[in-house]
């Protein structure tokens, strides 16, 4: 690890802050950046700059997403990745749609019992952090398949971007240098070697980050493609880091990961056609869910009839987050009903306990509870000149992931066992229940809530959106909907707006700073619901096509997210 300070160091850093200090209150209509042909949304300026290169050289939409995924792996590493998995939703320019599932799967020695001690207690911390934390990571097979798929460029044009940011380095900013030093603990901690690709220093803003490790197993990826990862050096570096910290992921694993081209999930709301990720994500089923429902009601975001459009999304949001719970799982290995979880008479069966003046109770299985979020997720939105969109939600799970970062391979590996319900009735770290369908099994998938979708209005593109947050990540991508569809906003517009979010179990409405005044609270509170304040919820960047063809970024001020087009 190469360290370099200098004052210089600090110019883009400086540059990017008084852009974001200029940026106008959310409460204030805003239109983010116009592009005339194509665009990139994604969670940090470099990998926007990235992909909108590839569009300009040239490349389509695919290209850039994965040029931009590698990318994120360096520049963002508590979330982009190549020790993670994800999920692309894709309408190519002729209107055929794919979806790709990168998710991360079971190893094959997991069982359904592994967290738990003798007693079938949920040994603290075992499926979040550590060896055992992680899944068998998915993303590098995924952009292999989506670039043989549908990829143009050279595949090496697309990984040498991301090389060079690794070998070359980049500037960190306050707030990276922190977040580093947030993570350096537990990287002692969890990391069986010394993890020299993150701690050693107390990182300052305006160091340069230098990821030689990672450099290497990139290039490998870059001549080897999946053998660059599943096999080789870089499979041996994940097998050792393995045996040396009590991990289960074998070769075998490696060998036989697969990503999944799967049907898309296709549904309607009013005249748009939404295009998101079906099992084993359960975002898709739980924005069509709520969408079919509030299709027969009329909503507004004006002062007087706000709290009655929360109160119906609240209790939409307990009805589907139960469904989550008992119905959704990875359909390899469970018979999710997904037909019937969107036909209309069943939506609308659901909602015969609707009382527009009540709150309705939770079934109280057991108290979730709702942890503060972290942002180690994340997605972007890219569209090309040809008319092409990529929508990527991909993600480690939760803070740095499982803490383990591969020695010798330089990367961090997820923790996404933890998605699995790990015991019946037991919330994972976002305070969601599962039981039976979404049981640890080797090779299986485990339920995700990411939700990358796009959306078409009369047979043209009309959105790209997704977010990070876990299991507030499909609220918020409805919410964004919503904004622009039912309330108007242009895209950076519907991304500033303040969210709510609530999921069943707890029985609590959540919500961001600033986000509810007295009357909206009184009005709320007559219902019959109760309120949580908390930070940030999701982290949106999306694309709007305009009327005149345009593009509009939505880059979310939450984060350091840059809208980059041409
Ligand atoms: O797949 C999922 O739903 C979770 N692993 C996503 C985690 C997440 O969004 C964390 N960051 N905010």
């Amino acid at each position: 690890m190469k360290l370099f300070r200098s004052l210089q160091h600090l110019i883009p850093f400086v540059l990017i802050a008084l852009a974001f200090s200029c940026s106008p209150k959310t409460e204030e209509p805003v239109v983010g950046l116009i592009a005339e042909k194509a665009m990139v949304v994604s969670a940090h300026p470099l990998a926007s700059e990235v992909g909108s290169t590839i569009l300009k050289n040239g490349g389509n939409a695919v290209d850039a997403a994965i040029a931009v995924h590698f990318a994120l792996a360096v520049v963002y590493p508590e979330a982009g990745n190549i020790g993670g998995g994800g999920f692309f939703v894709i309408r190519d320019k002729d209107a055929n749609y794919h979806s790709l599932d990168f998710r991360e799967r079971g190893p094959l020695k997991s069982h359904q019992d592994m967290y738990l001690d003798e007693t079938g207690e949920v040994i603290e911390r075992k499926s979040t952090k550590g060896h055992l934390a992680s899944g068998v990571p998915g993303a590098v097979d995924g952009m292999v398949k989506a670039y043989d798929k549908l990829g143009s460029l050279p595949w090496e044009d697309l990984l040498q971007p991301a090389i060079d940011l690794a070998e070359k380095g980049f500037v960190l900013s306050p707030d990276e240098a922190a977040k580093f030093n947030r993570a350096v603990e537990n990287f002692q901690t969890y990391s069986s070697i010394d993890p020299v690709q993150f701690t050693g220093k107390a990182w300052e803003a305006g160091d340069t980050l230098i990821q030689n490790q990672l450099a290497e197993t990139l290039k490998r990826i870059r001549d080897d493609k999946r053998e660059g990862f599943y096999g080789g050096a870089t499979a041996d570096f994940i097998v050792a880091e393995m045996e040396r910290g009590g991990g289960i992921i074998s070769l075998e694993d490696l060998e036989s990961y697969e990503s999944t081209w799967r049907e898309p999930l296709i549904g309607n709301y009013k005249d748009y056609k939404i295009i998101t990720m079906g099992p084993p994500s359960s975002g898709g089923l739980i924005i069509l869910q709520m969408l079919g429902t509030m299709e027969d009601y009329a909503v507004s975001n004006k002062k007087e009839s706000y709290a009655d459009y929360i109160h119906l999304k609240t209790e939409m949001e307990r009805r589907v987050y139960a469904d989550r719970a008992a119905y959704m799982a990875d359909t390899d290995y469970y018979p999710v009903p997904v037909a019937d979880l969107l036909n209309k008479d069943y939506l609308k069966e659901r909602f015969l306990t609707f009382d527009p003046e009540k709150a309705t109770a939770s079934a109280s299985i057991k108290e979730g509870k709702l942890l503060s979020m972290s942002e180690e997720t994340t997605h972007f939105s890219v569209v090309d000149e040809m008319g092409n969109a990529v929508s990527c939600t991909t993600t480690l799970n939760g803070g740095m992931g499982s803490s383990v970062v591969v020695d010798g391979a330089g990367f961090i590996l997820n923790n996404e066992m933890d998605d699995f319900s790990i015991k019946p009735g037991h919330p994972n770290m976002f305070g969601v229940l599962g039981g039976e369908a979404n049981k640890i099994e080797p090779g299986k998938r485990m339920l995700s809530s990411m939700t990358p979708t796009i959306i078409e209005k009369d047979g043209e593109l009309f959105m790209v959106v997704g977010t990070p947050g876990g299991s507030t990540i499909p609220t918020s991508v409805f919410q964004v909907i919503v904004n622009v569809i039912e309330f108007g906003m242009g895209m950076q517009e519907a991304v500033n707006q303040k969210r709510f979010h609530s999921q069943w179990q707890p029985e609590v409405i959540s919500y961001e700073k600033g986000a509810m005044d007295e009357s909206l609270e009184s009005a709320l509170t007559a219902k019959g619901h109760v309120f949580a304040e908390r930070g940030g919820i999701g982290r949106v960047d999306a694309i709007l096509k305009l009327p005149d063809g345009r593009l509009e970024g939505g880059a979310d001020p939450r984060g350091m997210d840059t809208a980059v087009g041409f």
